[in-house]
């Protein structure tokens, strides 16, 4: 399994609790350093504190950051570039379960409710957010030199299986999980002759804080949830000397599997797309094709 090397750096967003938090034990257990960057200032500095008091050192930084909010993600990357000097892997993971954008549909009632403007904190944090941390990430790698495993630098998306597979009762869960894997995919074709690789881990439900626990309940009994060790075992493929690039590893009870790109009709659009892309790059002025 790829392992990182001694000392190099992960910025985790979301890693105060649940898969962020996993993540950033596993890789201090590997060697690395890690930022735990969060919107819970208090848990991320507090668990921060818990791994230098076990490592005996300064393993980990805490950062206080709304990864909604540019300025916050961006004080929280300088603040780790002026402490590490670089970073190696960022981690886009903070992300919330489904907050209803609309009232529940009820046609007896809607005449008498005023028309009102959706609820999009979903879409905010788990796509926004996570755009912004990518953002970060991309740049940053940019402005670095190719680090100890032979990479400029490698940026980890934390998706979902809803990202292929529709919700009815999460829409925007759903949407911003499907928009980070084309995202992911698409980056991934962008930076892969740049030193630089974009994957994603698309785990099912995973027992976290996420929810309440009573939402576990069921999932426990019918042996429907997949084990956290699990889904750290595909990012850890990602890691070191991996060239692994725009893969989707996804994660179902026991299941792992590489989720394949969509290729319906491919036959037919390929060139268009293709063409697409290399025209629009040229209008950008991008001097990389
Ligand atoms: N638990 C699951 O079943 C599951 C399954 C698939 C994907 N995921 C994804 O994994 C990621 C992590 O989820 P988790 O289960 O560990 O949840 P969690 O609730 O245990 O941890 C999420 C962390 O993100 C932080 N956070 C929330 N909004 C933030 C914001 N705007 N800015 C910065 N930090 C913020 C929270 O404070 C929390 O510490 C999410 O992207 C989630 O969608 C979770």
């Amino acid at each position: 399994m790829p392992a990182i090397s001694r000392g190099e750096v992960s910025y985790i967003t979301g890693a105060a609790s649940g898969i962020g938090r996993a993540l950033a034990s596993m890789l201090v257990d590997q060697g690395g350093l890690v930022v735990i960057a969060d919107l819970n200032g208090e848990a991320a500095a507090k668990f921060a504190a818990e791994l230098n008091e076990k490592a005996g050192s300064v393993v980990a930084i805490s950062v206080k950051a709304d990864t909604t909010v540019w300025e916050e993600q961006l004080a929280g990357f300088q603040h780790t570039t002026s402490k590490f000097k670089r970073i190696d892997y960022v981690f886009a993971n903070a992300g919330i379960a489904e907050r209803p954008w609309l009232p529940p549909f009820d046609p007896e009632t809607a005449a008498t409710r005023p028309l009102v403007k959706p609820d999009l904190a979903t879409a905010n944090i788990n796509l926004t957010g996570q755009l912004y941390t990518a953002a970060l990430a991309l740049q940053t790698f940019e402005r670095q030199e190719i680090g100890p495993s032979g990479f400029r630098g490698k940026l980890i998306l934390t998706a979902s299986v809803f990202g292929y597979f529709p919700s009815k009762a999460m829409p925007l869960y759903a949407a911003s999980k499907a928009g980070i894997i084309n995202f992911m995919r698409s980056a991934a074709q962008y930076y892969a002759a740049k030193n630089i690789t974009v994957n994603s881990v698309a785990p099912n439900l995973v027992d976290t804080p996420i929810a309440p626990d009573t939402l576990f309940i069921p999932f426990r009994e019918r042996k429907l949830l997949s084990d956290i060790q699990l889904v750290l075992d595909q990012f850890k493929k990602f890691l070191g000397e991996s060239t692994l690039n725009g893969q989707a590893l996804s994660i179902s009870q026991d299941n792992v599997w590489v989720h394949p790109a969509d290729t319906h009709m491919l036959e037919v659009n390929g060139p268009a797309c293709d063409l697409i892309s290399m025209e629009i790059l040229k209008i950008f002025g991008d001097k990389t094709q």
